[in-house]
């Protein structure tokens, strides 16, 4: 296991986590990293740590370039266990103190036990030798004790979960990977991790504005080296919402009718010339979805009436869209139900807590859609469709 180095006497000696599918719910179908860098100075200085299992790998990493008992700080950019779940062990095995924000401090004791800490106030400097390392505090990018730490002259800025991504490669350069993947990456990260923290990424990026940058190191993925400004920039475009003239349609069906529903309604969009997504819940995974949605400007939700409610599959998404907010964008409500209805007003309720703005009538079918019935939604995807057309 070797060091990469990243920068003049900086390393990245993080680990590769090839077969991590799921990352506490959010499916990982191209595995993750946990990235962890050294610098070496006067005072040798580890940014983050791993997740606790994938420390030897680490410290084998870290071996390759020096004793690790010669490291003298740790910063602790993020509580969050993919990053600090090592820290413990890292201590003991280094002896160096661990450096966070207030709030970092008190998550890392309530998580991780008794550790040597000092805390570091926002935009505080601390010089390590040739170089120096500038702490800024970040809440909400990820959780509220989070920070960035940007290594002043070099124009390096240890970005910990923004601009990361769940892929993992034996590249480490963004300028290595194919342009597309890596940012459809980035988006599903952002979508099922950053989407609810618009206003904090903007926050952030007021106070990282006008640094020079010649490399954006996050604590998952590959660095950001020669498309800083596009990653950057899309960053700010899903912090204020904006979506693309495009029109998402995701249900579920018992036997069919609901999925028939969402065909039509499908034609009927695509009838209008605007593009159109259909996923069936049954058989994409949540993190998949919120992709799509980060990405369009409706949301058509269906189900099938279960029990006078909704299908478990819609029940799930919309639980994880109330946690992920979506706001900006607009919802549509349909399905089919038998004896009773109770699905559409569930999910209506679900998505006007998620922040969704629903300026078009529920379209509600009993039984199978036929003739008319058919007909009526592919007028409604054109109505969906005409109303996003600019
Ligand atoms: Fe990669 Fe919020 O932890």
């Amino acid at each position: 296991m070797e060091a990469v180095e990243i920068a003049d006497g900086i390393y990245w000696v993080g680990a590769l986590d090839w077969n991590c599918r799921s990352f506490h719910g959010f499916a990982t179908p191209r595995g993750t990293s946990y990235n962890a860098y050294l610098l070496l100075d006067e005072r040798n200085v580890l940014i983050d740590s791993v997740k606790a299992p994938f420390m030897e790998e680490m410290m084998a990493r870290v071996r390759s370039v020096i004793d690790p008992r010669e490291i003298d700080l740790i910063v602790s950019n993020h509580a969050e266990g993919d990053h600090a779940s090592g820290l413990p062990m890292l201590q003991e095995l280094t002896g160096a103190e661990v450096l966070a924000s207030k709030r970092g401090v008190e998550a890392l004791a309530l998580n991780y036990g008794r550790l040597r800490m000092r805390e570091v106030a926002d935009m505080e400097e601390l010089r390590i030798g040739r170089r120096t390392l500038r702490f800024i505090e970040t809440p909400m990018v990820h959780w509220p004790e989070s920070m960035f730490t940007y290594v002043v002259g070099d124009g390096v800025l240890f970005s910990m979960d923004a601009f990361g991504q769940h892929y993992c490669t034996s590249q480490r350069f963004d300028d290595q990977m194919d342009p597309g993947q890596l940012l459809e990456e980035a988006a599903t990260y952002y979508a099922n991790i950053v989407l609810p923290f618009g206003a904090q990424v903007k926050r952030a990026y007021e106070k990282v504005k006008g640094l020079p940058l010649r490399l954006l190191a996050p604590s998952h993925g590959v660095l950001w080296r020669a498309h800083i400004e596009e990653i950057v920039q899309a960053y700010l475009g899903w912090a204020e919402g904006r979506t693309e003239e495009r029109v998402l349609i995701i249900y579920d069906t018992m036997w069919g009718s609901t999925e028939r529903m969402a065909l039509a309604m499908a034609e009927g969009v695509r009838s209008q010339g605007v593009p159109v997504v259909v996923m069936r819940l049954t058989d994409t995974d949540r993190s998949m979805v919120m992709r799509e949605v980060l990405r369009s400007r409706v949301i058509a939700v269906g189900s099938c009436t279960m029990n006078n409610g909704m299908y478990p599959t819609v029940a799930d998404i919309t639980t994880y869209m109330m946690g992920l907010r979506p706001k900006g964008r607009k919802g549509a409500v349909f399905g089919s139900y038998g004896w009773g209805g109770g699905a559409s007003k569930a999910i209506h309720e679900s998505l006007e807590s998620a922040g969704l703005e629903l300026p078009y009538p529920d379209l509600e079918i009993r039984f199978a859609p036929m003739g008319e019935g058919v007909d009526r939604c592919v007028e409604y995807g054109a109505t969906i469709a005409k109303s996003i057309k600019s």
